[in-house]
């Protein structure tokens, strides 16, 4: 049973293992919506995110003898890195599945959070053929099993930051309106939702995800955990196919209103979030805060938790999230233009078709042979969307049948 107690019970399992941490009234994020809006930092938690509590309490619980036999988990994220930190303080070991293409960065980070107590196992293409071997492999050896967020012990660890959120507001006579948190598998939506609606009835719960990876939503329409047939998986906290039962059970009872947000937006929060605040957010850790953009009507006045529930963004992905806001803004473009075969034209194209302030980001003939005489890729980045009608009535005369790529997300993902 997941309830109050059971989350004030890991509460006092977790205390000396986790960071309590703060709640933040955030200035610029309230002016900009017109309400009270707090950040609940656990981007600053010990392994850069909540999924330690869930994952520290879960194997904290375990008798004794499982405890010294081990753990098992499968993750190419957070949750191994809660499971190697926590398996490291207890001096147990851990065997830590990930799918053979997790990037170095993750596996030397969960390498470092275990030191000589874990073990990474690399197997599988995907993660859900590292989960599967990762179940043989603890049913083989009697090991228990640590499951990233379908298990009642990790929903109640991961509902103490719903627990030290309200513990704040309290203390500070900060009455609270709604709660928003992420939902991947919805360990976290669950523990929170459990809490607050336990403690604080009339606190509303806002559930959200990733547009490309509606799970819960699509779990809700069809009255079961459903399997998404595809995931956009750049918020790759949350881009998970299907959500737990037990998890599904209890958003089912508690949480108020599910949002999906476009990755394009999360990637533009990740940069203001940035430059704004100088928080480090993951794609997963964005998403509350790129929902206040989506329901900017509903929580005007009001006084709002946005949970940072992780900050292991990777710099190697800085490219991509720069490069999904600005198309998500409307300032960057693709196009397929065809080349007039005559000389000049691509000074034409420069001259009569870019304005004063558009700038050529990409130029590339597409065919590999006679590659002057054929279709060219070309990027271009606005300083004003504005601008976006006057260079597509400019290309309509250049070339009638241009390709707006931005439009087209086969090609785009083929040429871009
Ligand atoms: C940073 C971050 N946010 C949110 C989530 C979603 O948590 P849950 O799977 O419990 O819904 C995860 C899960 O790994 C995560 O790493």
């Amino acid at each position: 049973m997941v309830n109050k107690e059971s989350i004030l019970y890991a509460n006092f399992v977790l205390k000396d293992l986790v960071t309590r941490t703060p709640l933040q009234q955030d200035r610029y994020l309230s002016e900009k919506y017109a309400a009270n809006i707090f950040l609940k930092r656990e981007d600053l938690q010990k392994v850069r995110s909540f999924k330690l509590r869930g994952a520290a309490f879960a194997i904290k619980n375990l008798p004794k003898e499982k405890l010294v036999n081990g753990v098992v988990c499968a993750s190419a994220g957070n949750h191994a890195q809660g499971v190697a930190y926590t398996c490291a303080e207890l001096e147990i070991p851990a065997y830590i599945f990930m799918p053979t293409t997790t990037p170095h960065q993750k596996i030397s980070q969960v390498e470092f959070f275990g030191a000589q107590h874990v073990e990474v196992i690399l197997i599988g293409d995907t993660f859900d053929q590292a989960a599967q071997a990762a179940k043989q492999f603890a049913y083989d050896q009697q090991k228990t099993f640590i499951d990233p967020f379908d298990d009642e012990d990790v929903i109640s660890g991961q509902g103490t930051v719903a627990l030290e959120i309200f513990e704040t507001a309290d203390e500070e006579e900060i009455e609270l309106d709604a709660i928003i948190t992420p939902i991947g598998g919805g360990g976290l939506v669950a523990g929170i939702a459990a809490y607050t609606k336990q403690t604080h009835p009339n606190v509303k719960i806002i559930g959200t995800e990733p547009l490309g990876a509606k799970s819960m939503q699509a779990a809700f329409e069809a009255g079961e955990p459903v399997s998404l047939a595809e995931i956009d998986k750049f918020a790759d906290g949350v881009a998970v196919q299907k959500v737990g039962e037990k998890t599904y059970k209890m958003a089912k009872q508690y949480v108020d209103e599910l949002v999906a947000v476009d990755e394009g937006q999360i990637a533009s929060t990740i940069i203001e979030l940035y430059t704004k605040q100088a928080i480090v957010a993951e794609p997963a850790g964005a998403l509350s805060v790129a929902t206040l953009e989506v329901i900017k009507d509903e929580i005007k006045g009001k006084a709002v938790v946005c949970i940072i529930s992780g900050g292991n963004n990777d710099i190697n992905r800085m490219n991509e999230i720069e490069e999904k806001s600005l198309i998500f803004e409307g300032l960057k473009h693709y196009f397929v233009v065809n080349f007039p075969q005559r000389p000049g034209a691509l000074r034409e194209l420069v001259s009569d078709v870019l304005g004063p302030n558009d700038d050529i980001t990409r130029f590339e003939y597409i065919k590999k042979t006679e590659r002057g005489k054929g279709p060219a890729l070309v990027g271009v980045l606005l300083k004003d969307t504005t601008d976006y009608a006057i260079l597509l009535d400019k290309l309509k005369v250049f070339d009638p049948k241009f390709i707006d790529l931005n439009k087209n997300e086969t090609l785009y993902s083929l040429l871009v």
